[in-house]
């Protein structure tokens, strides 16, 4: 292991357990290309994954099609545009709002219900989906997500996904990297270096 980001979901599985231990069998495991960013390849498994499944996966989007998300300065929201670029799709990019269209909840930031306005459901026909990267994986063969994986190196390589801000900080200091990694309007992602 070289490096390891923290993201939103390692804070709450160490807010209730967490191992130290994993076996994998060989199909599981999927070889990063030595050729890319330590940042990029650290933080490639789950938001840039996430990002472009739901920009795949929820409507049929073409070259032109605008994509509105929220927390956009998120890991996730940093792939989002850069992916969306990458795909010909254009993006609005809104900081702690909300807002309409088919409308994918991907994370809880917020911990608060997700309000729709009902206009929009009446009269607009919104769509509200959900989008979890470990259920999608559940679904999909290891095959899969290792295609989904070399596709993002494809755009790593072209400089057309960077990782996102990151701040590399030694394994020993954990514990100021865990601090970081829960204060508000810091978009640093924490990356452990070994
Ligand atoms: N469903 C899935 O498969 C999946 C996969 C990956 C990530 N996620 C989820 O996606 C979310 C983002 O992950 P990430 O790694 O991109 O996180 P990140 O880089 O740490 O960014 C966190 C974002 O959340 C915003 N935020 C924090 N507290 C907020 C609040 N109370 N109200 C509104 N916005 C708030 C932050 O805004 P500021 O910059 O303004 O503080 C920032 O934009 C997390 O909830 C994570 O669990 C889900």
């Amino acid at each position: 292991m070289l490096a390891a980001p923290i993201n939103p979901s390692d804070i709450n599985m160490i807010q209730g357990t967490w191992r130290t231990e994993a076996v994998f069998s060989e199909e599981e495991l999927i070889t990063v290309p030595s050729d890319i960013p330590l940042q990029s390849a650290a933080t490639l498994g789950v938001n840039p994954c996430t990002a472009y499944r739901m920009l795949m996966d929820f409507e049929r989007l073409r070259p032109g099609d605008s994509v509105i998300q929220n927390a956009s300065n998120s890991g996730v929201g940093q792939a989002v545009i850069q992916i969306a670029a990458a795909l010909g799709l254009r993006t609005i990019n809104v900081l702690r709002d909300r807002p309409g269209g088919t409308m994918v909840t991907y994370g809880g930031m917020a911990k608060q219900p997700v309000i729709a306005s009902v206009s929009q459901l009446i009269f607009k026909d919104l769509k509200l989906r959900g989008f979890w990267l470990s259920q999608w994986k559940k679904d999909h063969s290891p095959d899969q997500f290792k295609e989904l994986i070399l596709t993002l190196c494809d755009l790593i390589r072209r400089g057309q996904l960077t990782a996102p801000a990151c701040s590399e900080v030694p394994l020993q200091d954990y514990p100021c990297a865990l601090e970081a990694s829960t204060q508000p309007f810091v978009s640093s992602k924490q990356i452990l270096t070994m």
